[in-house]
């Protein structure tokens, strides 16, 4: 499964591109002061406490490929990391997973309390719609800008990750139900994915076949993604993930391994990283580094 050529650059490359996404988170969090301070100290807390960043990475490199200019996507990238680690707060909340641990620290509801970390995710949510209105700057990219709040809108609300959200805790401890499992996956997780890619693609001013492209590419990468997530609950360990193993198993959670077993689910993941690689075939944009991204989805340790 791994490719050990690709896997070696990718790891140069991320930690490349990771060093310029945090440079830029840096730049759009806004500093403590106030009488809002509380919320801000949370929301810096969650979004530095780390993470992969793959979803800005994708929007960047997306961007590369479709010949766009890094500096153009740099402020909607981080909107996707902000909307991202929103979700990761309220997810851990009681009221939904109810976890301790994320990103190797206790989580935001742990540290500032339940209030602090719904409001520190509502901050990350508008701030993120912030950046993507307001960059990049200037009249030429208007329509472009209208288009990506229009795309992230919709991939992270009630059509994409809010309704993945519910319908994965109402799966509950119910029934083995396989399209339910596939549309929580694509709504959850893959929604914001898939409108990472495209957004590379729109800042890039690619046209129209090549942004559908980029976000199918991305849909189907997210989709892999989020069964490796599932995977990985299975068999990985806190130090690996950053986060509490055994969970999804422990409530009764909809995942693929708890329909097809570790192996049947590898095997859905890596045709997942198959169509997504012949999206972008199609369109002639496959990339090594779009690749091996694909790859990592899946590979990755944590
Ligand atoms: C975790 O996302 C939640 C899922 C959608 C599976 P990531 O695994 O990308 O989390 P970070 O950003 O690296 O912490
Ligand atoms: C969450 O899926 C997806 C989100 C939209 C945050 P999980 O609940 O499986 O994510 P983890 O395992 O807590 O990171
Ligand atoms: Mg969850
Ligand atoms: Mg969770
Ligand atoms: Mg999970």
């Amino acid at each position: 499964m791994a490719v050990p050529g690709v896997v070696v650059n990718l790891d140069v490359y991320l930690s490349q591109r990771r060093a310029e996404v945090e440079r830029a988170l840096e730049r759009f969090l806004p500093t403590p002061e106030g009488p809002g301070a509380t919320i801000t100290r949370a929301m810096r807390y969650a979004v530095q406490a780390g993470g992969k960043r793959l979803r800005p990475i994708l929007a960047l490199t997306a961007c590369d490929v479709c010949g766009g200019s890094s500096s153009a996507v740099q402020a909607p990238a981080v909107a996707l990391e902000l909307i991202h680690t929103y979700s990761l707060i309220h997810d851990d909340l009681p009221a939904m997973d109810d976890d301790d641990l994320r990103r190797g620290k206790p989580t935001v509801h742990k540290a500032f309390g339940e209030a602090e970390a719904i409001l520190a995710g509502d901050a990350l949510n508008t701030l993120a719609f912030e950046l993507l209105a307001n960059h990049p700057e200037g009249e030429l990219y208007a329509t472009r800008r209208t288009r990506a709040v229009s795309l992230v809108a919709r991939r992270s609300g009630i059509d994409g990750m809010v309704g993945g959200q519910i319908a994965d805790l109402e799966a509950e401890n119910g029934a083995a139900d396989e399209q339910r499992l596939h549309w929580i996956h694509r709504h959850k997780t893959a929604a914001l994915l898939s409108a990472s890619s495209e957004l590379g693609a729109i800042h890039a001013g690619a046209d129209d076949g090549a942004c559908a492209a980029f976000s199918d590419y991305g849909r189907q990468l997210g989709l892999a993604f989020q069964i490796a997530d599932d995977i990985l609950d299975c068999t990985s360990t806190a130090t690996d993930l950053g986060k509490t193993p055994g969970k999804d198993r422990h409530v009764g959670k909809l995942t693929f391994p708890a329909l097809y077993g570790i192996d049947g689910s590898r095997e859905r993941a890596l045709d997942a990283v198959q169509r997504a690689l012949e999206s972008l075939e199609r369109v002639g944009a496959l990339d090594e580094r779009l690749e091996a991204l694909a790859r990592f989805s899946v590979e990755r340790a944590g």
